[in-house]
């Protein structure tokens, strides 16, 4: 594996940025703003030559931006949105959270915890892109490990989620001053807005003790603290510019150089669209549930069009472990012979082909190795559109007794066990 196809930067992508942190135009990206540049300079007295060049300018920046962002079906790394024109490359292959750790220090008892040890393997089996959140109280293991393991910081991809209890313009500079904190970084390649404030409607949660949230209530027994619903939930009417100003903060954070790139989490076309709409930012990310069986074929087309780009989260069903064993799924399993991998790789592969972004969750040492040997073979139009047509039905979720339907986007995280719903404006 070359220096680039581990996460690190392009050979010759080290000048075409203003960004000190965006260490990733590629060379396609500097000669294209150089050529630019170069007849810009030499054309100053001729009007109409200016003008016919400024629309070509434009007609090519519009054609390789959607080019560069927007593939089909994903190679090693994808280009992310950055800022001002610059792009940001991410490994196309992640790594989910991995397992639980003390949100005060990596080694909880004096005993490494479980995330730590999980990214300290994945590092060491070539892997160069961490996906994370606050919420998920294990950042310092992830930090730790990515200290530990001796890899430049630049050569590895380290992401960050806003957490729902945290919208808001100044809880979201508290949130990424957290994680930034916690990640022991100087700056992160990508943060997204974890939920969007309609997802979480009214629930307080517990969740574990962070000291950097000290006025966070305990709950009964003490042992956690109980993160109280936020603010802008969908009970309150000004959500959306709650939303707004939680996207504020993080293109501040951006142009700062904290970020290097900026995102959100389980928003649906309409959310998108009223950005479009506003004349906001686009996000460079969407992270939403996808894998065999259950992909927003709607919500996927909408942010290709718009050089978003789709993160599955959950890629292996989570839940559906029948998917990925061995034997279970008859089509899986045919598809996975023929290759010589194994199921869960032909459901990773099915959304590289998608043109998605998988981040799988493995703690072993056998399923890491697994879920970064996908770039060796690809898909049939025929193999994606049989395994698209796999639906599993509804699974129970493990908080708030809720029931996720996959097979309908319009139940998407809304319907509880007792069969009443909520729907996200
Ligand atoms: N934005 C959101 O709201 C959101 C929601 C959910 C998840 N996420 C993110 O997405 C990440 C991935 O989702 P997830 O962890 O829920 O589920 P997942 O990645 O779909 O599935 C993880 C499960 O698959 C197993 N596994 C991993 N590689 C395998 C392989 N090659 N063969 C067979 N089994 C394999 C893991 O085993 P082991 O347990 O043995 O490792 C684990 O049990 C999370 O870690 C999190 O970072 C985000």
């Amino acid at each position: 594996m070359t220096h680039a196809a581990q996460g690190g930067r392009d050979e010759h992508d080290t000048t075409c940025t203003a960004d000190e942190h965006d260490t990733s135009c590629t060379a396609a990206d500097t000669s294209h703003m150089a050529i630019g540049s170069a007849l810009h300079h030499t054309m100053p007295f001729f009007p109409l030559a200016r003008t016919v060049w400024a629309l070509l300018l434009l007609l090519s920046n519009v054609m390789h931006s959607a080019h560069a962002i927007t593939p089909s079906s994903l190679g090693e790394f994808v280009k992310l949105r950055g800022k001002g024109n610059t792009t940001v490359t991410m490994p196309s292959v992640g790594a989910g959270s991995m397992g639980g750790c003390s949100p005060d220090g990596p080694f909880p008892g004096g005993v490494p915890c479980k995330q730590y040890n999980a990214t300290l393997m994945y590092l060491k089996n070539g892997g160069r892109s961490l996906h994370d959140a606050l919420s998920y109280c294990n950042q310092y293991g992830t930090g730790q490990a990515v200290k530990d393991s001796k890899v430049p910081r630049s050569q590895v991809f380290m992401m960050s989620m806003v957490p729902y209890h945290l919208l808001g313009y100044n809880n979201t500079k508290l949130a990424v001053a957290a994680s930034l904190d916690q990640l022991q970084v100087s700056y992160i390649d990508l943060v997204m807005v974890h939920h969007r404030a309609c997802d979480i409607s009214g629930w307080p949660r517990n969740v574990c003790q962070m000291k950097a949230f000290p006025d966070v209530p305990s709950s009964p027994d003490g042992k956690s603290s109980v993160w109280p619903a936020p603010a802008c939930s969908v009970t309150d009417p000004t959500w959306q510019t709650c939303q707004d100003e939680t996207w504020r903060a993080l293109v501040e954070l951006r142009n700062d150089g904290k970020i290097r790139a900026i995102g959100v989490s389980n928003w649906q076309i309409r959310n998108l669209q009223r950005m479009v709409d506003l004349g906001l930012e686009l996000p460079a990310t969407n992270q939403v549930e996808a894998h065999i069986g259950y992909v927003e074929d709607d919500l996927l087309s909408f942010c290709k069009e718009h050089g978003i780009v789709v993160q599955a989260a959950t890629p292996l069903g989570r839940s559906m472990p029948d998917l990925v064993k061995p034997g279970a799924d008859p089509l899986v399993t045919s598809i996975a012979q023929k290759y010589k991998k194994s199921p869960a790789q032909v459901s990773l592969r099915f959304l590289l082909d998608k043109g998605i972004s998988p981040i799988p969750s493995a703690s072993t040492m056998a399923y890491q190795q697994e879920n970064l040997n996908l770039h060796d073979f690809s898909l049939t139009v025929d193999e994606v559109a049989g395994l698209s047509r796999l639906t599993p039905t509804c699974r129970g979720e493990w908080f708030m007794g809720l029931q996720k339907c996959w097979a309908d986007p319009s139940t998407l995280m809304c319907m509880f066990k007792n069969g009443s719903r909520f729907h996200c404006p």
